[in-house]
């Protein structure tokens, strides 16, 4: 911000000669600058025209990525990398071998998440979680992943888990004869191994672009009806995402399709996501308190408790980037350089893997700044976590040894539902995939909310029931903080 103070000091001290070799320099410095400026110019122009060979025609019922992949090759190329598996400190993911069977024919799996931290068997007690997580990968992987996981032997799962794991445009098209909310809730109400007989393919092109105009849109009718929720309850009814929201936005939607919490509703088993009331964590479970809704009974302590899900675009939302117009898609799918065209990476993946063109397009720090800095907001949280997750095991054996000395009822029945909070909390971080980097300073908020949940648990299992009342978190008299727990969770 100095230079142009100083400029004109230095211009007074030229002289003679020097003038001109500063002037011949000037001259040849501002034609090279118009070059660039033409050479950016005509690189915009033709982004703007995103001029493709049109090889093939294509139209709304084709699914298979191949066909796409004619008039768009370098996307279906990376795209294609998407089987890559690379781990990276708390992300990434790593190949890891096995012997295929005929229940489970995959030669390759990513690391398990159970071996890694057992206390997530305790926290998951009675529930499919606690008999297979792995850690997730690429987005070729998601159907086949689906279909293998041992969480479908141990309960029957509905069609509806195929929603975000699929090309389902087309198939819930067809299902609902032209209508794809009807299709949708047709498919939610069969038996797995039914509706994934009507699904080829992975996550496709159809899903995420129109195939006439190449814009981005949203196909997935959890996503339509979540984000028209969410709206509603900020003043904006009536929300159509793929008439009102920005191309910037779209950016992060076409993500916000899948990698959000979820449940399902009623024994229509309906997909549906939680944001009535808010995104925030604090809003979510006031959701569920109200709706009254509970994945599974815990089994060693009988405490109705509740599982979050990969809540990336939540978290995301409530973190710096997203605060300054950041979209999922410039860090997971940045620009990178094709002869004149600019071609977004659809090989989805890590940042951390591709530092240069994920953070350095914004950041002027060095790789190894900016990996540093990443890492130390994901150690804070990855340490955070652990504290809770010590916190909460610690509850669950406290619950587990006043019930055998026959507790009240009472005192039994507050405990299970901090246990319920405690757990959702931590889940709430644990599950999203970022480690804290989404929002680091929520991240490490909702992780001492559960700490304190868990705390609170333990005392109401004391002698007379302890205090169970969460303090207050603003100073006295001060207003309400947006997003603030606030103090009444810790006493319901
Ligand atoms: C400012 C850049 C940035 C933005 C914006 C961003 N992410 Fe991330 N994301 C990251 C970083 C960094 C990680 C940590 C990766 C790691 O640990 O290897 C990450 C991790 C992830 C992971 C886990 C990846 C893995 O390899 O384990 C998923 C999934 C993810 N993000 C999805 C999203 C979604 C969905 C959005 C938008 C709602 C989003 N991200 C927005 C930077 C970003
Ligand atoms: C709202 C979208 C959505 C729905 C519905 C959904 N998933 Fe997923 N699933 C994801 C996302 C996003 C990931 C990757 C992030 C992660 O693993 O945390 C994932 C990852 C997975 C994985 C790989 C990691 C692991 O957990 O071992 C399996 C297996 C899986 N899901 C199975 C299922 C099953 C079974 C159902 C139905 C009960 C289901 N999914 C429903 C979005 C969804
Ligand atoms: C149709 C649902 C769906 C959509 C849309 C979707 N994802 Fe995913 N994503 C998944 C599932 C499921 C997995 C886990 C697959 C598995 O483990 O087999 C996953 C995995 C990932 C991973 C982990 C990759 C790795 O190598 O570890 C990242 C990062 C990611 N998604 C980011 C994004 C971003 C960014 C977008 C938007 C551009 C997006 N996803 C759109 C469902 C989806
Ligand atoms: C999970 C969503 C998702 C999927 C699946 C997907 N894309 Fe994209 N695609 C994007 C996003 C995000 C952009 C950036 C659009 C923007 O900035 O307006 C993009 C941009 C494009 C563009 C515009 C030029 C560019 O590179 O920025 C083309 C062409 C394209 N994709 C082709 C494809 C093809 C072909 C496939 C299937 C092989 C595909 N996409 C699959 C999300 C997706
Ligand atoms: C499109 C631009 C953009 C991209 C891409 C981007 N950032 Fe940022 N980042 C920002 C902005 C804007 C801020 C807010 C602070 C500011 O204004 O400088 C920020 C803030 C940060 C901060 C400070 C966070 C905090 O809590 O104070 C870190 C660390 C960071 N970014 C790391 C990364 C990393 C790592 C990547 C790549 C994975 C990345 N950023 C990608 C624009 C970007």
């Amino acid at each position: 911000m100095t230079e142009p103070e100083k400029a004109p000091e230095k211009r007074q001290r030229f002289s003679g000669t020097k003038l001109v070799v500063a002037v011949a320099v000037a001259a040849a410095l501002a034609s090279a600058g118009v070059t660039a400026l033409l050479v950016n110019i005509m690189e915009r122009k033709q982004e703007a025209k995103n001029p493709f060979y049109r090889v093939v025609e294509l139209d709304d019922t084709i699914t298979d990525p191949a066909v796409w992949g004619k008039n768009f090759p370098l996307q279906y190329d990376g795209y294609k990398r998407t089987v890559d598996q690379q781990r990276t400190r708390y992300g990434g993911s790593e190949a890891v071998a096995r012997t295929p069977t005929q229940a489970d024919p995959r030669s390759v799996v990513a690391q398990s998440r159970l071996e890694e931290d057992p206390r997530l068997v305790t926290m998951w007690s009675g529930y499919a979680f606690a008999t297979d997580f792995r850690e997730e990968r690429g987005h070729a992987h998601m159907l086949e992943d689906q279909v293998y996981t041992q969480r479908q032997q141990v309960t029957k799962q509905p069609g509806t888990c195929i929603h975000c794991h699929g090309s389902v445009y087309v198939p819930y098209k067809k299902l609902g004869d032209g209508d794809l909310i009807k299709g949708f809730e047709k498919m939610n109400q069969m038996p797995f191994a039914e509706a994934r007989k009507l699904v080829e393919h992975p996550v496709a092109c159809i899903d995420c672009h129109d195939p006439s105009t190449m814009q981005l849109r949203v196909t997935r009718p959890g996503f339509i009806e979540g984000i028209a929720a969410l709206k509603a309850s900020q003043g904006v009814p009536n929300f159509k995402v793929n008439e009102d929201a920005t191309r910037q936005e779209m950016r992060t939607y076409v993500c916000g399709q899948c990698h959000v919490e979820y449940y399902f509703k009623g024994k229509e088993k309906r997909l549906t996501y939680p944001w009535a009331k808010g995104i925030n964590v604090d809003q979510i479970m006031a959701y569920y308190d109200e709706d009254g809704h509970t994945d599974w009974t815990h089994a060693l302590t009988g405490a109705k408790v509740l599982k979050a899900q990969h809540p990336e675009f939540e978290m995301y939302n409530q973190g710096i980037h997203a605060k300054s117009g950041v979209a999922c898609a410039d860090c997971h799918m940045p620009y990178q350089r094709e002869g004149a065209m600019k071609v977004s990476d659809h090989h989805v993946r890590s940042p951390l893997l591709n530092i240069n063109r994920a953070c350095q397009t914004c950041h002027k720090w060095s790789e190894a700044e900016l990996l540093q800095r990443a890492e130390t907001i994901q150690t804070r949280t990855f340490q955070t976590r652990n504290i809770a997750m010590d916190a909460l095991v610690d509850l669950i054996h406290d619950l587990e040894s006043a019930q055998k000395a026959g507790a009240s009822e009472e005192s039994l029945a507050k405990a299970r539902d901090l246990q319920k909070r405690a757990q959702f909390y931590l889940d709430f971080v644990e599950a999203e995939n970022s480690m804290g980097f989404h929002a680091d300073q929520e991240a490490v908020r909702i992780l001492s909310n559960s700490i304190n949940f868990s705390r609170l648990g333990q005392n109401a299992l004391r002698p007379g029931g302890g205090a169970s009342t969460a303090p207050d978190q603003r100073p006295a008299g001060a207003p309400a903080a947006p997003g603030s727990a606030g103090a009444p969770q810790g006493s319901r």
